[in-house]
């Protein structure tokens, strides 16, 4: 899954500025123009709404009241109880930001969203073709007339201080307003999420997390408050973080309360978290949550055997800004935060209180252990199962020409579903053929959604929620003749993804200091192609208790997605889950290098040998030696005897005859070892 990051977001705008804006004229969109307006059935009439949150907003002297889309974690999907934006302007696209005032309603938002927008939203509403802060806060010095007339709810914005920077100038500044005032005029406002949590099984829970706290792993030395995350895959790179929490940018850190204590809920799509914060201090442990979701099973785990400061306090969930202010007041509290996953509500309480910037654990455990890697790869190959059994049958069935990208969509959904311990799609799948597949973001939908045929290429990007693990994989392929320039670019975006996962670098590297931006794009540079994302990055198997790993280690497992995208046409990404394993050297000691743990092989017919160097070759052979190995067992037990034979036929081995002869000693010696070293991990 891509990560929205902010090359992107500049190809988008890019793109965006290139298209000319054509409006449908079958009835589908509005037409403000008209005389009188035209509105389609899809329009959401928000008259009222609007009218009633106006007469709020000048109750308190609010001229502008800012509405994200997001809620109070930040969180990429959103329950529909915090679906505030989509409630006032009918628009339930998942990215914008609405501002209303006294004679105006403006939605921001981007390309992607443009035409939903104007079936969504009634002609109260305009629509900004944009997603720039600058813009809004433009927008907002031009409209606003008192200094600090422009208010919003600081729960829903991140720490960043985008807005006010922009808006300083002009002399004007942000009135926090922790009561939100959409939820005072939405009457029939959903409930809180309320089904009860569960507890993750005992056999995958390789650390009990509860211990590593008390015995002191992670340091209690202040307290840091934690909450439910949303989805890891997109967790920024350096440059993002760096100039960390612009007001309303999304910045995701996989750490959760889920992962701390092993608990798990459905409160939002895609994503098995559940409300909540925890305080953690060197008398108590804190955990903010809908108190009435706890049954009296899990109370008993959580305090198990607890000896004072180690035993859980329940804290009602909407206490958290009271509780912590009341925290503070004590004297000589230090606090430790990590920006990257902290709301302004508690960001603005704490900001004096600070002693660092960044997350509080940072230390090393860079490589996962037996038992983790074990249940790690298990999800990876049931996951494997499901994907095989997409391309299996989209290779049958594309030819008849009755598919489409969302039949493919349901499809792999469907086949994971039946996949054992399944807890439903990471996210939304990505199901792209042509040149749908070179936008980024792109998700089908009944609107967009095209047949597949054999003369385009096919991107699928998809992942499950398994109790053991989270998956995450994107395979392109071609089922008639791909074009030359279609097989040079993907053989030298594979030949990218194979350069990183086979490099060997000192433990305790960071992943982003290992230069994967290098090696996932200088073959494609050699002959001046490129693409607009990053290129790998660390992720959290969330929903194990691999995520409170990656916090503790930050960078065991990894997702690389090398792509290309040609505008118009058609657009290749690989995207494979790799974790870090020990890499015996000649040499040193303490040297590591990747394992890729996705399980799926990539389409022979796009693969261009005569490219890629023996070493590529023999990693290739090596790699698709492992499947067979792990998938072979897999199929069997399934009784899938079809997927069994597709998969051996697709992961036949493709070095050439003369290269073995041509081999250097070193790719010999890289072999033995790769061999020895996934051995060890079986
Ligand atoms: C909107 O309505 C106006 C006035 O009737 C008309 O001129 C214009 O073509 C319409 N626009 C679209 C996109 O249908
Ligand atoms: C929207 O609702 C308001 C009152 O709630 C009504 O007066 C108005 O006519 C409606 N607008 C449309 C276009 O139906
Ligand atoms: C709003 O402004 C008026 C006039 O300046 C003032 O009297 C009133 O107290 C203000 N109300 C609030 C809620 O700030
Ligand atoms: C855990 O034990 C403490 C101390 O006895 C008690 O105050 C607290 O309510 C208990 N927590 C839970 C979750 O039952
Ligand atoms: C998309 O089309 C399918 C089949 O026609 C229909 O069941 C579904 O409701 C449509 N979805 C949307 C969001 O319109």
């Amino acid at each position: 899954m891509l990560c929205l990051n902010w090359l992107l977001v500049g190809a988008l705008l890019a793109l965006a500025e290139s298209w000319n804006v054509v409006h449908a004229d079958d009835g589908s969109e509005r037409n403000c123009s008209a005389m009188p307006p035209y509105l389609p059935p899809t329009a959401v009439n928000t008259t009222q709404r609007l009218r009633a949150l106006r007469e709020t907003m000048s109750s308190l002297n609010v001229s502008a009241y800012i509405i994200p889309g997001t809620d109070a974690h930040l969180s990429e999907y959103i329950a529909q109880r915090d679906a505030r934006m989509a409630f006032m302007t009918g628009f339930t696209g998942s990215a914008g930001t609405a501002v209303v005032t006294q004679n105006k309603a403006v939605l921001w938002t981007d390309s992607r969203y443009w035409v939903q927008a104007e079936r969504q939203m009634d002609c109260n509403w305009e629509l900004k073709r944009d997603v720039s802060i600058s813009s809004i806060t433009a927008w907002l010095i031009q409209e606003v007339a008192d200094s600090d007339g422009i208010a919003f709810d600081p729960f829903l914005f991140s720490i960043g201080k985008a807005y006010s920077r922009n808006l300083a100038p002009a002399n004007m500044v942000l009135k926090s307003l922790p009561d939100n005032l959409v939820d005072t005029v939405w009457k029939d406002r959903p409930p809180v999420p309320s089904d009860v949590l569960i507890r993750l099984p005992d056999r995958i829970i390789g650390v009990c997390v509860c211990s590593a706290l008390i015995s002191g792993l992670i340091p209690r030395r202040s307290f840091f408050p934690l909450w439910t995350r949303p989805p890891v895959r997109t967790t920024p790179r350096i440059p993002e973080t760096s100039h960390s929490g612009l007001l309303g940018k999304r910045h995701l850190f996989p750490l959760s309360v889920s992962g701390l204590f092993n608990l798990r809920g459905n409160d939002i799509p895609y994503n098995p978290f559940f409300y909540s914060y925890t305080l953690l201090t060197l008398d108590e442990i804190w955990l903010f949550v809908h108190k009435d979701r706890v049954t009296k099973e899990i109370k008993d785990y959580l305090n198990g055997s607890c000896f004072q400061a180690n035993c859980v306090q329940l804290i009602e969930y909407n206490q958290v800004r009271k509780m912590l202010s009341d925290y503070l007041t004590r004297p000589g509290v230090k606090v430790w935060i990590g920006t990257e996953y902290t709301n302004y509500a508690l960001y603005e309480l704490i900001e004096k209180s600070l002693t660092s910037d960044y997350s509080p654990v940072l230390t090393s455990k860079a490589v996962k252990d037996k038992t983790e890697q074990r249940i790690l790869r298990e999800a990876h190959m049931r996951d494997a199962v499901a994907v095989i059994q997409l391309l299996m049958w989209l290779e049958k069935v594309v030819p008849e020409g009755k598919e489409t990208e969302m039949t493919a969509a349901k499809f792999v959904n469907e086949c994971r579903s039946k996949q054992k311990e399944n807890r439903g799609p990471s996210f939304e799948t990505i199901s792209a053929s042509g040149p749908n597949a070179a936008l980024a973001h792109y998700s089908p939908s009944n609107e967009t959604s095209r047949k597949l045929t054999v003369k385009e290429m096919y991107l699928v990007d998809s992942g499950g929620q398994y109790l053991d693990g989270t998956t995450d994989i994107t395979r392109t392929v071609h089922w008639g003749t791909p074009t030359d320039m279609q097989k040079e670019a993907f053989t030298r975006v594979l030949m990218g993804n194979i350069e990183i996962s086979r490099t060997i670098f000192p433990s305790g590297t960071r992943g982003e200091c290992i230069n994967m931006e290098m090696l996932g794009r200088r073959a494609l540079w050699e002959v001046g192609l490129n693409y607009g994302h990053g290129t790998g990055h660390g992720v959290g198997n969330y929903f194990g208790v691999h995520e409170y790993l990656y916090f503790m280690s930050r960078c065991t497992v990894f997702l690389l997605e090398p792509g290309y995208y040609k505008e118009n046409d058609f657009g290749i990404r690989i995207e494979d889950v790799v974790v870090t394993v020990p890499a015996p050297t000649k040499y040193g000691h303490n040297y590591l290098t990747f394992e890729t743990v996705s399980l799926v092989p990539y389409d022979k017919k796009l693969i261009d040998t005569s490219l890629m160097s023996p070493q590529q070759l023999q990693w290739l052979d090596l790699y698709y030696q492992t499947i067979r190995r792990l998938l072979v067992p897999e199929l069997d037990r399934q009784g899938l005897t079809e997927e069994k034979e597709w998969m051996l036929r697709n992961t036949e081995p493709l070095q050439r005859s003369t290269a073995s002869a041509a081999m250097s000693s070193f790719s010999l010696t890289f072999t033995a070892l790769a061999t020895a070293l996934i051995h060890d991990f079986i």
